[in-house]
């Protein structure tokens, strides 16, 4: 599982500390479900100070690095990490999450629908199939944390 471009490609997604704050985890995980995608894996954590400059490593030049990891690992709220699965899922899930910038989402999106402020976007989304693979090994490394299941239609054949 896991493929680029297949019914098992998958992408890294986490409710942030704010999102958390909020109680936004039931809605977004909601959106995900109903769009037709499959939760492989989910857990709260308060990832280490190495874990969220791993995370963020691309961006430790930037002026608002420390204050972003500081905010992901402060463990006033823990962040909600979640892996999704299913086609076109990390182009799908971005466009769902919508801008960086929420000012710059459009309304739909779950960040033009639920926040304002750059620093405070309440969800995280992998930004390639190359970013996913790592981001997942990185928050969901241990054998057996991303599950692979089929649905069953257990209504009528159970
Ligand atoms: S890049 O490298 O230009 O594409 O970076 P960008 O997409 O703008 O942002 C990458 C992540 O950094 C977060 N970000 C910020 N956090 C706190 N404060 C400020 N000012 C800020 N600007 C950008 C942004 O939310 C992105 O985080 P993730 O979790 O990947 O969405």
């Amino acid at each position: 599982a896991g493929i680029k471009n297949t019914a098992s490609e998958r992408t890294f997604i986490a409710v942030k500390p704010d999102g958390v704050q909020r109680g936004l985890v039931g809605k977004i995980v909601s959106r995900f479900e109903e769009r037709g995608y499959k939760l492989v894996a989910i857990k709260a954590v308060v990832p280490s100070r190495a874990l969220a400059e791993e995370h963020y490593a691309d961006l430790r030049a930037r002026p608002f690095f420390r204050g972003l990891v500081e905010y992901m690992t402060n463990g006033k709220a823990p962040v909600v990490a979640m892996v999704w699965e299913g086609k076109d899922v990390v182009r799908q899930g971005r466009a769902m999450i919508g801008a960086t910038n929420p000012l710059e989402s459009s309304p739909g999106s779950i960040r033009g629908q639920y926040c304002v402020s750059v620093g405070r976007n309440i969800i995280h989304g992998s930004d390639s199939f190359e970013s996913a693979t790592k981001e997942i090994q990185l928050w969901f490394g241990k054998p057996g944390e991303v599950i692979d299941w089929e649905p069953a239609n257990w209504v009528w054949t159970m």
